[in-house]
């Protein structure tokens, strides 16, 4: 397929817009730290209150990305990105007009069901409408748009840091993005690959068309009517020795993503400069817009480098990267030395550089290349669940896990979780940089094994 030579500037325009999801997944993740400050000011919080308002955005995302997967392929990535774009509004504005605790939990709730489905659905879009050569690049918008998300939470933490009562201007400010995402998905397309899967070959054709900038599409629609000559996907076939590979790796890829640790970083970075020995707490929070900086630099550099460089060696150096960074942070905190907060601070800076252009951009691309189109969304969603999940689990427990056995001993187990993600990854993870959806696709149908399914189709086969 040769990419036209003219820009297509409509194909980034259409992703940048299904991205603004990816925004208000990481906005809404990363407000709640500092708005938390605020509500139990104006509410009488237990423990256990505190710990619900936090996990309720992740339990509802566990629950969106189940229920989602679904409901993507039945009703299309158009219709159920505008379907989130309107929870995100409507939670918000419950959440942020709350005068009661439940109020604050039910909107955190829907924005949580919201974040669920968008953080499969907008890179499966993305991925869908991408021209191959860039589907690294516009995929990963996606994670530059968390990061991005992240970053604006920690800024307005920071700025908001001594106005009580703020906590209402925080979360509302999350209005923004979401109406935007709403008025931009009414006008955006619906995937061709999703329409020509429900026959509406016309339709796509002219979609194509215009994303790809040229009148003759043939060539790319041909590739996708063949792969969907292959046999319907019934449930049972979900779990078939076919696809059950890839489903594996899929869920494995969520699990890798999330024990190695990233959250304890993003959620609790002032508490560990703080144990660090940064004792001013100004100053931490002002270490975690660092972390928020970087973190965004960082995913720029992958946006720029996965299409050259390919998906496994940026995954596979991240990892390295990652294992050296914990343990130069458990390390740090046997230390008990002038410099201990130095190296702890050097350490989690270059585990977030190390996460960002790697696990961080790659989990979501990966998930949104390997699935067979029949059962795409429903097997992302099985993919984003494990993540979810698995996100749920080691942000809940963190503290507790310092509590018990130290910093020292708890930034050791994310190393060892690195070392066994890294063993996995070298071994089942394929290179999917410059092959179309339907090569891998066909490469999964004629059971490859899992490294080799992103490599090019040799034989002219159908
Ligand atoms: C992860 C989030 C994480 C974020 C940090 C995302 O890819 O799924 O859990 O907070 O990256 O940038």
């Amino acid at each position: 397929m040769a990419a036209s030579a003219k820009p297509r500037y409509l194909v980034y325009i259409v992703s940048a817009i299904a991205a603004l999801s990816g925004l208000l997944f990481g906005f809404d993740t990363g407000i709640i730290s500092g708005a938390l400050l605020f509500i139990e000011k104006d509410f009488i919080l237990s423990t256990e209150l505190k710990e619900l308002i936090v996990s309720s955005v992740l339990l509802g995302a566990m629950f969106g990305s189940l229920l989602g997967g679904h409901l993507t392929d039945r009703f299309g990535r158009r219709r159920l990105m505008l379907v989130i774009a309107g929870l995100f509004v409507f939670g918000t504005i419950i959440a942020s007009m709350a005068n009661q605790v439940s109020l604050i939990l039910l909107g955190r709730l829907f924005i949580g069901v919201a974040i669920g489905i968008g953080s499969y659905t907008a890179p499966l879009y993305i991925a869908e409408i991408s021209p191959f050569e860039l589907r690294g690049a516009l995929v990963s918008l996606n994670q530059f748009a968390i990061t991005v998300g992240i970053l604006c939470s920690y800024l307005i933490n920071f700025t908001f840091a001594n106005h009580s009562g703020s906590w209402r201007i925080m979360f509302g400010i999350g209005l923004i993005p979401a109406l935007m995402l709403s008025i931009g998905m009414f006008f955006l397309p619906e995937s061709p690959r999703w329409l020509i899967r429900q026959g509406a070959i016309d339709r796509a054709k002219k979609i194509l068309q215009t994303l790809r900038n040229k009148p003759d599409v043939s060539e790319e629609v041909n590739y996708i009517q063949q792969s969907l000559q292959v046999k319907k996907a019934s449930f049972k076939e979900i779990f078939s020795p076919t696809i059950r590979p890839v489903l594996f790796l899929g869920a494995i890829l969520g699990f890798i993503q999330q024990a190695t640790g990233i959250n304890t970083i993003i959620y609790y970075a002032p508490t560990i400069f703080q144990m660090a020995g940064f004792q001013n707490i100004a100053g931490s929070i002002l270490a975690t817009v660092g972390i928020g900086i970087v973190n965004v630099l960082a995913t720029v550099f992958a946006i720029f480098y996965l299409d050259k460089l390919g998906r496994r060696p940026l995954l596979l150096i991240g990892l390295l990267g990652m294992f050296f960074s914990l343990l130069g942070l458990s390390l740090a905190f046997t230390l008990h030395t002038d410099i201990t907060r130095w190296i702890a601070m050097f350490c989690t800076f270059t585990y977030i550089i190390s996460f960002a252009f790697s696990l961080g951009a790659i989990l979501w691309l990966m998930i949104a290349e390997i699935f067979p189109l029949e059962i795409r969304g429903f097997a992302m969603g099985l993919a984003v669940f494990n993540c979810w999940l698995w996100n749920f689990i080691v942000s809940s427990t963190f503290l507790t896990l310092l509590n018990s056995v130290g910093p020292s001993q708890s930034f050791l187990i994310y190393a060892a979780m690195c070392v066994f993600s890294f063993v996995f990854c070298y071994y089942k993870t394929p290179e999917t940089n410059g092959v179309t959806l339907e090569q891998i696709e066909q490469n999964i149908r004629n059971r490859m094994p899992l490294r080799a399914i992103g490599q090019p189709v040799m034989s002219e086969t159908e």
